[in-house]
């Protein structure tokens, strides 16, 4: 398909310009103000005072992920579709294999399930376990290009790892020029506490929070950033919800170290006050880490301005009232996780841009370009420039929405964003140089 852009303003993590853009066979090919274009065009598109957008990358989202409550409600369809919606193409989710299953099998699976996405994809790859043949097996699924690792290392009854082990997994992806992602939250103290409060008869959804105070949160990423110094790898570490992490990212970049950090919107937007009322009106915020104090927020949002923090990511992981049902007597056992994709951009946008907390640009770098480059798809993916792929995101900046169970596209009963204001929209999503959404705003 051969697409015209014309009169809308180029916003990307360096600029912002008024250009055309034209676009044919998935590719940008031509930016200026008087193109050449000799093709038949198919679609011309005004874009008079909207703004275009590299299409949105989400570098952490759980579709179909299985868990003893079911399955995460949406699979690569639905919630690609929803993510579409919001603006965002790519994006990365998660290969965990099951126990005695190796890396490169449970990636084949996987790619099977993610075949029906309607965005582009990819993973990273969770070792869940130390055996002798983990170390090849890092080094195969390297080779055939895969070189994000995933370490948990809370969980530690099914997916988490040992320090030990995830020291091991550091110095063979850190030899190899490959980076390991990692859910920081320390295991063991945290199952103590779940297990305190739960015999002190604290078994309410509203206990959560105390479950995984910050240090808990803050502490395993201070070791995460020690093993990673140790082992000379490079880090990106997902979902930094509080202050005291912030501090000790903050101290290991200045030192030098190559450690990334990404939030998500639930941290920026949402706290702790979300865990005071009934079980169908909190359990939808339990997700681990745990939404955290205004305060955090405020280091959060500084982290992001200040460069700190990198990215934005979702951990898409919606669950329904039914699922989290299995927790209504313990809260333990609530499945942990909410959904997000289809909000991302919309909610950074206005309560980032909009309330002039970050820039333009910088809303592009952490809503798609820094994933891209920390992840291996720059500049096919994060860019608009010629010879990217023609993931655009056509940006009406006026649209105003309220997000509500009602109207989201995410395949989830429960919406964590219920009645919150949004200003900002997608007119137009053109992904891989297709029109996959036209939104009347
Ligand atoms: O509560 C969460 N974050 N659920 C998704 C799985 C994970 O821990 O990332
Ligand atoms: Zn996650």
């Amino acid at each position: 398909m051969n697409i015209l852009i014309q009169n809308g303003t180029i916003v990307t993590s360096e600029k912002s310009i008024n250009s055309d853009i034209y676009i044919s066979d998935g590719i940008i090919l031509q930016i200026g103000n008087s193109l050449d274009i000799n093709d038949e065009i198919d679609k011309t598109i005004d874009a008079a005072g909207k703004l275009i957008f590299p299409g949105g990358i989400d570098p952490h989202v759980h579709m179909h992920l299985p868990t003893p409550a079911g399955f995460s409600a949406d699979d690569f369809e639905t919630g690609s579709k929803a993510a579409l919606k919001g603006g965002t193409t790519t994006l990365i989710d998660f290969v965990t294999p099951h126990k005695g299953q190796s890396l490169i099998d449970a990636f084949i699976d996987r790619k099977s399930e993610a075949d029906k996405s309607f965005c582009d994809y990819s993973f990273h790859i969770s070792p869940v376990e130390w055996t002798n043949t983990t170390e090849q097996e890092i080094k195969d699924c390297i080779e055939s290009g895969i070189t994000s690792f995933k370490v948990y290392m809370a969980y530690k009854d099914s997916i988490g790892l040992d320090n030990d082990d995830i020291l091991k997994v550091m110095q063979i992806v850190g030899e190899a020029g490959g980076i390991v992602t990692l859910h920081c939250e320390l295991g063991d103290e945290i199952d103590d506490l779940r297990n305190e409060l739960a015999n002190k008869g604290n078994l309410s959804s509203e206990f959560h929070p105390f479950s995984r105070p910050d240090y808990t949160e803050a502490e395993a990423v201070r070791s995460a950033i020690e093993m990673a110094s140790i082992a000379n790898c490079h880090i990106y570490i997902v979902h930094t919800s509080c202050a005291k992490s912030i501090d000790y990212i903050k101290k290991a970049q200045k030192d030098g170290q190559v450690v990334y950090s990404e939030t998500c919107p639930q941290y920026l937007i949402l706290d702790d006050s979300k865990y005071l009322g009934d079980f169908k009106d909190t359990s939808k915020y339990v997700m681990s880490p745990p939404l955290r104090k205004k305060k955090d927020q405020h280091a959060l949002w500084d982290a992001i301005n200040t460069g700190v923090i990198k990215t934005v990511g979702t951990d898409h992981c919606p669950f329904n009232l039914e699922q989290k049902e299995k927790g209504i007597h313990d809260f333990r056992m609530i499945p942990n996780g909410a959904g997000g994709v289809e909000h991302r951009m919309t909610l950074l946008f206005t309560y980032g841009v909009l309330q002039n907390r970050i820039t333009y640009n910088q809303f592009v770098d952490v809503t798609s370009t820094q994933a891209a480059k920390i992840f291996g798809l720059y500049p096919q993916k994060g860019e608009i420039s010629v010879g990217s792929d023609a993931d655009l995101v056509i940006w009406n900046p006026k649209a105003e929405n309220t997000i509500s169970v009602a109207n989201h596209h995410q395949n989830c009963d429960l919406e964590i964003y219920e009645g919150i204001k949004t200003i900002g929209a997608p007119e137009f999503v053109i992904s891989d140089g297709e029109i996959v959404v036209e939104n009347e705003n």
